[in-house]
């Protein structure tokens, strides 16, 4: 899944260049790092087949272009006319998996991966664990209240199944602060890591059951579709009528609800796995000096702690600063705080209203 905005990482993640298509301190982009940390799962023993990328229209040739650079022949790339979130994207990837019902490895392209060996393994059990009808989520042990998450309640006191895998008891899809401190500070739950394991046919059946009206206006944009290999693209019209929604609240949610009756496990991620999804994801991950400042491109400070600098096109200085974010481009200059920098969206939303 390639189609998101990325609006929390702008002003550097833009509407025609959003933050899976950059580089943050990689030769590779994030894109690209998540087709090809896909590849080691052929190697397994796993009938891998060519990657299924769900992208914005916007972006076909920026995907086409990045994937060759990698040299990966995708075996479809499905162009959304708009975004309508994850729900409708994965719909789309179900629909061209067809009737030979494989079990999709649903991945985000806005992920860094530390340890490579690890995230294989974890996805290797995943893919058994779904071979059932199961939906399988991979969860990740959470070290702070993150409220850009979604959060996975493990059955207390459960024991590992032989394929690796927990039973799910709840999801709860981006909760407030003081929930996320609650459940840190329980135990029992993980972070949802944004990827899946699961059937084509488990994913649509439970959408069919969550949301019969997502399911049937995608279907109905993916029967009036045109293809153009490697694109295949639904019906516009059609498509722009389909409600948004992401995967986590259109299904994972009621489907951990304790009156479902879908089966949900857990494959634990422990891969030094981190979502590049605000400013002070990117800082966490950035090498640091002694002082916790990041600095990337022409910038200067005195006297300053944990602060991140990203100058494009100037140099920017700073002295005397605290926890804070500076990005610099041509046209925008952002200044948050660290902690803050989840409510970037909130100016992008204000900037989208002024336009
Ligand atoms: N094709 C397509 N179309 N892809 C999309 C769309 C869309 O409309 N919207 C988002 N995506 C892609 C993004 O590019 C990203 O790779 C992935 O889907 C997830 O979307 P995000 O918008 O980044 O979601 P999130 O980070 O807020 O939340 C999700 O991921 C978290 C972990 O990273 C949820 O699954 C959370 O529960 C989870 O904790
Ligand atoms: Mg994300």
């Amino acid at each position: 899944m390639a189609g998101g905005s990325g609006t929390r990482l702008w002003p550097l993640s833009r509407a025609l260049y959003p933050k899976q298509f950059l580089a943050f301190g990689s030769d590779r982009t994030l894109f690209q790092q998540a087709v090809l940390r896909l590849e080691a799962l052929g190697a397994s023993g796993v009938a891998l087949r060519p990657p299924c990328i769900i992208g914005n229209e916007e972006h076909r040739f920026m995907v086409l272009d990045q994937l060759r650079e990698i040299g990966v022949e995708p075996g479809g790339v499905l162009l959304e006319p708009v975004g309508r979130n994850t729900a409708p994207a994965l719909t789309l990837a179900a629909l061209f998996a067809g009737e030979e019902d494989p079990i999709l490895v649903v991945a985000a392209a806005d992920h860094a991966v530390g340890d490579l060996a690890a995230f294989d393994a974890a996805l290797q059990r995943a893919v058994a664990a779904a071979s059932d009808g199961s939906i399988v989520v991979l969860g990740i042990r959470p070290t702070r209240p993150e409220i850009g998450y979604g959060y996975i309640r493990t059955q207390p006191g459960g024991a590992i199944a032989r394929d690796g895998s927990l039973d799910v008891a709840g999801f709860v899809e981006k909760p407030d602060l003081a929930t996320a401190k609650r459940y840190v500070a329980e135990g029992d739950y993980f972070w949802n890591s944004g990827m899946f394991v699961l059937r084509a046919s488990t994913w649509l059946a439970a959408l069919a059951e969550f949301r019969p009206d997502i399911e049937q206006a995608t279907r109905a944009a993916w029967a009036a579709r045109k293809s153009d290999h490697p694109f295949c693209r639904p019906d516009r019209a059609m498509f722009e009528a389909i409600p948004s929604e992401s995967i986590d609240y259109a299904v994972m949610e009621p489907a951990a609800a304790p009156a479902s009756h879908r089966t949900l496990k857990m494959v634990e991620l422990d891969a030094a796995w981190s979502d590049l999804g605000s400013w002070d994801a990117v800082w966490a991950l950035a090498p640091r000096d002694a002082d916790g400042n990041a600095l990337h491109g022409d910038a200067l400070i005195e006297d300053s702690r944990n602060v991140y600098v990203h100058a494009s096109s100037r140099l920017v200085s700073a002295v005397g600063l605290e926890n804070l974010v500076i990005v610099e481009t041509p046209d925008a200059v952002l200044v948050t705080d660290l902690a803050r920098s989840q409510q970037v969206k909130k100016i992008v939303a204000t900037l989208g209203q002024r336009e």
